[in-house]
């Protein structure tokens, strides 16, 4: 079929890229990420360069099947292999003791690395057809909101990567869930579809309790994934009082809520987000494109609920307000 011709010629040329040193973004099931040759220390200099993100935050290495892990990691706990059975291929990150042989451009610096399997066919096709591992951040602007689709690699990076692989609109549209494991008891590091209570029911009682105040840990500042608007976070009860008070300020306002305020305020440009928890992670990223693309100045959110992976939207959410990990919000 001709569709399934081009594709394979794409991932051809993309592994052919890679292998020379150059960068290609690719879907995930997750975020689409900037992918380079994860063995290669010049080729990973230039997603540092093309995201303009600091040199000691590590990046995520994907692989293509669980047995690579001990190519890159070392004292491999029984609970690594047990979450790579339960969840991989899958939106799940491992952070493993490292192997002295990692280039130290991959971890920052750092004793560890973050290891994970994608789920998405494209990014698989690329991993099995380039036969080597690939290290991969999200494909933003440093401190920006992940891309979910190739349009907004495009408008992000298109001039400093050699081809993207469109595999369309991610389908989980949050990042992975990191989990750290070079510690005596795992602990839930980044929030994601997988769930605290997922990681529990395979791992019981070794699982720690997730970090309620703000840990310093790469990456982990609190101002991320934010669009260019003010994000202010509301309750629903108190979300038509900061609509008033952020239209007396004259500024351009959004609602990003999953209801419709019973009064209609003239000037505000509402951003439907689904009840659906899934569906609202699916398309959150892409509604705080939506709000950039319109110059909002302001953006009143009605936090969603905190169940399943809308946990991890309200994470995300929080960092958007600059307001890291603190659950103290409104
Ligand atoms: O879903 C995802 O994880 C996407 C797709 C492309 O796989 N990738 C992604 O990468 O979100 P990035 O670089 O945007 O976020 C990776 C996070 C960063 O916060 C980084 O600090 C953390 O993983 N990380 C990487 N290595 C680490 C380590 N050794 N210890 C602690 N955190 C680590
Ligand atoms: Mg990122």
């Amino acid at each position: 079929m001709k569709q399934t011709s081009k594709i394979s010629q794409d991932v051809n040329r993309a592994a052919t890229l890679l292998k020379k040193g150059a960068l290609v973004a690719f879907a995930t099931e997750t975020v689409y990420g900037l992918g380079a040759d994860a063995s290669n220390p010049q080729a990973l200099k230039k997603v540092f360069a093309a995201k303009g993100r600091p040199s000691d935050h590590p990046l995520i290495v994907h692989i293509s099947d669980a047995s690579q892990l001990s190519l890159w990691a070392k004292n491999i706990p029984d609970d690594a292999w047990k979450l790579a059975k339960a969840f991989w291929p899958g939106p799940l990150t491992l952070i493993l003791e490292r192997l002295p042989s990692v280039p130290d451009e991959v971890t920052g610096g750092l004793d560890t690395i973050a290891l994970r399997i994608p789920k998405h066919p494209l990014a698989l096709k690329l991993l099995n057809t380039f036969g080597s591992a690939i290290a991969a951040p999200s494909a933003n602007r440093y401190g920006q909101v992940s891309p979910t689709s190739a349009q907004d690699v495009e408008e992000e990076l298109g001039e400093s990567i050699s081809l993207i692989l469109d595999g369309g609109r991610c389908s989980v549209g949050i990042e992975s869930t990191i989990v750290d494991l070079s510690r005596a008891k795992p602990r839930v590091l980044r929030p994601g579809k997988i769930t605290q209570e997922q990681l529990h029911s395979v791992l019981g009682n070794t699982l720690d309790t997730p970090l309620k105040a703000p840990k310093k840990y790469p990456g982990s500042k609190p101002s991320h994934y934010s669009p260019k608007a003010e994000v202010i976070l509301s309750s629903w009860d108190n979300m038509e009082e900061k609509l008033e008070i952020s239209l007396k300020a004259g500024k351009k306002v959004g609602l990003l809520s999953p209801h419709l305020p019973n009064k209609l305020f003239n000037g505000v440009t509402y951003l439907s987000l689904t009840q659906d928890c899934e569906e609202q992670a699916h398309q959150l990223y892409h509604l705080l494109r939506q709000a950039d693309h319109l110059r909002l100045e302001l953006l009143v959110v009605v936090m969603p609920e905190d169940s399943g992976i809308g946990h991890a939207v309200r994470d995300r959410l929080r960092r958007a307000a600059g307001l890291g990990h603190t659950e103290d919000i409104i």
